[in-house]
């Protein structure tokens, strides 16, 4: 099992919103925001939408990986935050960007999302399916949470990232990921209801809700366990691994995880501090902007780790 990522892009809404900003929307500070999660700014969707994003980051990424639209095989977007749920987000950007040739569907798993699409893609690899790929993470966030919620509304951005992956024999890939739906509660936003004739009671639209110390303490148990368990699969060292590309929760999250790992911070590149956390476009996002400033190299082993909502996680192993 073999991957490259051949380009990569990103897309994000012009409005960008300060936590001075969230200040006068919820009884909280800069100072609190800051100093609990490290973000500073967040940018949020006023004209975009999921579709046009996750178009706009597969365009960007196809360029930077010289590769058509029609020689793409096969498209899927990792959200939560679609604006149909019919038809799927992929399949709108597959007749946006041109993509005649792709299957394309979309998959729910948070902010393992990107995660979990990459291992879907290098299990079609493997199985000699598919060969050149499109994968993207898309959310509007801003849309489900809820804007009276201190605690969730000050957390969250919107934004698209995107990567074209090819099989290939000098690549490297193996993941590992996993679920647990019995702690699903602790993370979850309910679908808007329908009228429905057939149906007592009155469901009224909530926002997200999350408890946030249960999460918390998920993901920095989870994150490092994975990681290890998935270098230990590959007989290799931490030292082998030039970068741990997770996902941008906050700051505190990611630190520590560095420090249940024993590896220094450095090798966790983030930017949670200028979007906030963007469910499953943090990690596109990210790896976008690493590899614009030429962070990576070729051989570079890399850990891309997701987690969130589901519960659910995922780690996969690459070569740049
Ligand atoms: N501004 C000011 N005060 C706030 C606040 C905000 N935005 N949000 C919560 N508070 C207050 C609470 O009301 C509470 O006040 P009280 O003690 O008077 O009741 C106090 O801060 C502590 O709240 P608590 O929820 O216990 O805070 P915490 O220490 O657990 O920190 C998080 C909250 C969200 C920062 C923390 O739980 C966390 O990082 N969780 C992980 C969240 C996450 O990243 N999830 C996504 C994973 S995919």
């Amino acid at each position: 099992m073999c991957v490259k990522i051949l380009g990569t892009g990103r897309s994000m809404p012009d409005k960008c919103l300060t936590n001075d900003d969230i200040a006068k929307i919820v009884d909280t500070s800069d100072e609190w925001i800051k100093s609990r999660v490290g973000i500073e700014t967040r940018h949020i969707a006023e004209n975009e939408t999921t579709t046009s994003m996750a178009a706009d980051a597969a365009k960007k990424a196809l360029i930077r990986a010289k590769v058509n639209a029609e020689d793409i095989e096969l498209i899927i977007v990792a959200s939560v935050t679609g604006d149909n749920a019919v038809p799927a987000t992929a399949c709108q950007v597959q007749d946006i960007i041109g993509a005649t040739n792709a299957m394309a569907f979309d998959i729910n798993s948070a902010c393992a999302g990107f995660d979990v699409a990459l291992n879907t893609v290098i299990a079609y690899f493997g199985a000699g399916i598919y060969k050149t790929a499109l994968i993207i993470g898309a959310e509007t966030l801003s849309g489900i949470v809820d804007w009276e919620d201190r605690s969730t509304c000050v957390l969250f951005g919107d934004g698209a990232g995107a990567a074209v992956v090819q099989y290939s024999e000098d690549g490297l890939a193996d993941f590992i990921q996993g679920a647990d739906g019995g702690r699903g509660a602790a993370l979850n936003k309910p679908n808007a209801p329908v009228k429905n004739p057939f149906k007592k009671g009155t469901d009224k639209e909530t926002g997200l809700y999350m408890d946030g110390q249960a999460v918390f303490k998920f993901a920095v148990k989870t994150v490092p366990q994975c990681i290890e368990e998935l270098l230990k699969k590959n007989n290799l060292e931490k030292d082998d691994i030039k970068y741990y590309i997770i996902h941008q929760a906050n700051k505190r999250i990611i630190q520590s995880v560095a420090k249940r790992m024993c590896e220094s911070e450095d090798k966790f590149p983030s930017n949670v501090s200028k979007y906030g956390n963007t469910s499953g476009a943090s990690i596109p996002i990210l790896l976008d902007e690493m590899n614009e400033n030429k962070m990576l190299n070729p051989g570079d082993k890399i850990i891309l780790c997701g987690f969130g909502g589901g519960l659910s996680w995922g780690a996969t192993l690459i070569k740049w």
